[in-house]
C-alpha cells in the first residue's frame, strides 16, 4: 500500500436497513464504519476505515483525566441530483488545527482530514439523508493516548472521524436563559477552541437552565457580565433597526463559527448592513423596549438557523415573534438551498465527497 493510503475493513453486517430514518434523535445514531490514524514518535501513521466499535484503553489514558481533546462539527448533504457535498470542511480543518495549537496538540494534515472523511463517506454514501433538514454529521475529534498521569501533552494521539444521520437539532424556536452567575470563557482561555473542557463546563449551568425550562444559556463576557458572547451550541444573531448584529470575536473569547460566517457573507450579498461588535444585555434590553429589536437566532452546524424566541435576563423577558422574523427565514432558507443544490453555490461551500 503507497503512503497515506487507506486500508478499508468493511463491516460484517451494516445497520442501515435497520435505521429509521424518520425518526434520527440527535447524536444518537453511527454509520458502520469509522476512521482512524496515530500520531506518535513526531509522525501520523496512515489512517484506516474500520466497522464502527469501542476501543479499549488503559485506564491511565491521559486525555480521561487532563481533557487533551479537541474535535468538529461538519455536515454532508445530500444533493438534488442525488449527489453528496460537504459543507465548508476545509473552514473546519483550519478551526481543528487552531484548537490543537492551543491545546498543545500536533497539527491533523488535509490529506487525513478532508481525504479521510472523503473516503470515509463514500464507504458510508448510503447513510447520507435526503429529507429536508436532515444531513450525515461528521464528527473530527482527535485526543491524547499517552498513558500516564503526569500532567504534560501527551506524545502520542489518535485522530477519528465518525458519522451520524441525524434530523433537526431544534424543532422549535428557543428559550434562551441569559446567564449572569456562570461564564464560558474568559480573554487568555480556551473560549475559541473546540476542545472538550468547554463542554464539560457547561453542563452544570445548562442543566440548571434546563430545570428552569430553557432550551440553551446565552453566555455573557467573564470581565462584566456585559456583553453576549454566544449560546452552547451556536453563535448568535440579533436584528436591531433592521441591521444584523452579532459578537465580534476580537476577545477570543466565542467560537469562530463556521455558519457564522456563511450567514455575515450570505447576508452582505442579500443586501443587509451586517456589524461584528460588542453587543451588550443593556442594548438588547432597550431595542426591546424601543421595538427596534425585531429578530434573534442562532447558527450552528448542528442546529444550523434556530430562531430564538425568549431571552429571559434577571426579571425582564425579551419576548420575540418566531413567526415574524423575515431575515432569519431568509438565511435559514437560502442556507437550505445552496445546501441542497437548488441553487448555484456562489461561494464555493460545497465540497463534492467523490471529486
Ligand atoms: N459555538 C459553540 C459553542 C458551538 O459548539 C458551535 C457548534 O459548533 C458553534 C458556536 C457554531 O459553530 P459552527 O457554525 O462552526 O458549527
Ligand atoms: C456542532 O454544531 O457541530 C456542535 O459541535 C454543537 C454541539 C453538537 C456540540
Amino acid at each position: 500500500m503507497q503512503k497515506g493510503a487507506i486500508k478499508v475493513t468493511k463491516a460484517a453486517t451494516s445497520k442501515l436497513s435497520t435505521t429509521d430514518f424518520n425518526n434520527l434523535p440527535f447524536g444518537k445514531l453511527f454509520t458502520d464504519h469509522m476512521l482512524i490514524a496515530e500520531y506518535k514518535d513526531g509522525v501520523w501513521g496512515d489512517a484506516e476505515i474500520l466497522p464502527y466499535g469501542p476501543l479499549r484503553f488503559d485506564p491511565s489514558l491521559t486525555t480521561l483525566h487532563y481533557g487533551q481533546s479537541i474535535f468538529e462539527g461538519i455536515k454532508a448533504y445530500r444533493m438534488k441530483d442525488g449527489s453528496a457535498a460537504i459543507f465548508r470542511p476545509y473552514e473546519n480543518l483550519k478551526r481543528f488545527n487552531k484548537s490543537a495549537h492551543r491545546m498543545a496538540m500536533p497539527d491533523v494534515p488535509e490529506h487525513l482530514f478532508i481525504d479521510g472523511m472523503k473516503q470515509l463517506l463514500n464507504v458510508d454514501e448510503k447513510w447520507i439523508p435526503s429529507a429536508e433538514d436532515h444531513a450525515l454529521y461528521i464528527r473530527p475529534f482527535m485526543f491524547g493516548t499517552d498513558e500516564v498521569i503526569g500532567v504534560a501533552p501527551s506524545s502520542k494521539y489518535y485522530f477519528m472521524i465518525i458519522l451520524s444521520p441525524v434530523g433537526p437539532y431544534f424543532s422549535n424556536p428557543l428559550n434562551i436563559y441569559v446567564e449572569e452567575q456562570f461564564v464560558r470563557a474568559a480573554p487568555g482561555g480556551v473560549g475559541y477552541a473546540k476542545t472538550a473542557g468547554n463542554y464539560a463546563a457547561s453542563l452544570f449551568p445548562a442543566k440548571l437552565a434546563k430545570e428552569k425550562g430553557f432550551d440553551q444559556i446565552l453566555w455573557m463576557d467573564a470581565n462584566e457580565h456585559k456583553f453576549v458572547q454566544e449560546c452552547g451550541a451556536m453563535n448568535v444573531f440579533f436584528v436591531m433597526d433592521g441591521k444584523l448584529i452579532t459578537p465580534s470575536l476580537e476577545a477570543g473569547t466565542i467560537l469562530d463559527g463556521i455558519t457564522r460566517k456563511s450567514v455575515i457573507d450570505l447576508a452582505k450579498s442579500l443586501g443587509k448592513t451586517v456589524e461584528e461588535r460588542e453587543i451588550s444585555i443593556d442594548e438588547l434590553l432597550e431595542g426591546y423596549k424601543k421595538g427596534s429589536l425585531t429578530e434573534a437566532f442562532g447558527a450552528g452546524t448542528a442546529v444550523t438557523v434556530s430562531k430564538i424566541a425568549g431571552l429571559q435576563y434577571k426579571d425582564t423577558l425579551i419576548s420575540l415573534d418566531a413567526n415574524n422574523m423575515p431575515v432569519a427565514d431568509l438565511i435559514k432558507k437560502t442556507m437550505a438551498e445552496i445546501k441542497d443544490g437548488s441553487i448555484p453555490d456562489s461561494f464555493g461551500w460545497m465540497v463534492r465527497t467523490n471529486a
